[in-house]
């Protein structure tokens, strides 16, 4: 069970962060080519499959990392490893950095640029979306830099 719990934690992580990684740093630069409409087309269908993906990857990771907390403070004496503790706290920390940047980059900037790009009435469409699609890659980026770092905070805490 512990090891399909593990699993599934280290799975949701590598589908956020691989993710990201692919449609900033190959999708959109390959879509760049593509004329302004089509490009705003693209990224909505993206966003639309992709972030609230990772809400779900955040939310299985957060559920199967209380499940791990709870059997590691079983154990006699895991919590009296100082930098088990300090490890963890600050991983604890970027996740929540995380979730709210997450949670902000779909409700505030993804669907509304969505919304704004399957919107067949609405005039100047890409020049309208820009501002939204340039903090998203902001935020986007910011993330995966996040992610990355939870990730080796992860490794260090099991590892040393
Ligand atoms: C973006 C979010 C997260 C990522 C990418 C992540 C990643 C990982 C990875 C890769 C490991 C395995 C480390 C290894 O075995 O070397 C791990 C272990 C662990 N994670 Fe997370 N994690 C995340 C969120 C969380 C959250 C929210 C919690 C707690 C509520 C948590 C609690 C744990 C615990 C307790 C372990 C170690 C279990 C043990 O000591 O065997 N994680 N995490």
């Amino acid at each position: 069970m512990r090891a399909l719990l593990m699993w599934l934690h280290i799975l949701a992580g590598v589908v956020a962060l691989g993710g990201g990684i692919f449609i900033n740093f190959i999708l959109a630069p390959a879509a760049a080519a593509l004329q302004p409409g089509e490009r705003l087309g693209l990224q909505a269908r993206v966003i639309r499959r992709f972030q609230p993906t990772v809400l779900i990857c955040l939310l299985a990771l957060i559920l199967t990392g209380v499940l791990f907390l709870a059997s590691v403070f079983s154990i006699p004496g895991y919590g009296a490893d100082v930098s088990y503790m300090r490890l963890l706290t600050g991983k604890l920390i970027l996740v929540a950095v995380v979730l709210v940047l997450s949670l902000y980059q779909y409700f505030r900037l993804g669907l509304p640029l969505a919304t704004l790009a399957e919107d067949p009435s609405a005039a100047d469409k890409a020049a309208k979306a820009q501002p939204l699609a340039r903090r998203m890659v902001l935020v986007a980026r910011v993330n995966i830099a996040l992610v990355a770092i939870i990730f080796y905070l992860a490794v260090r805490m099991t590892r040393g």
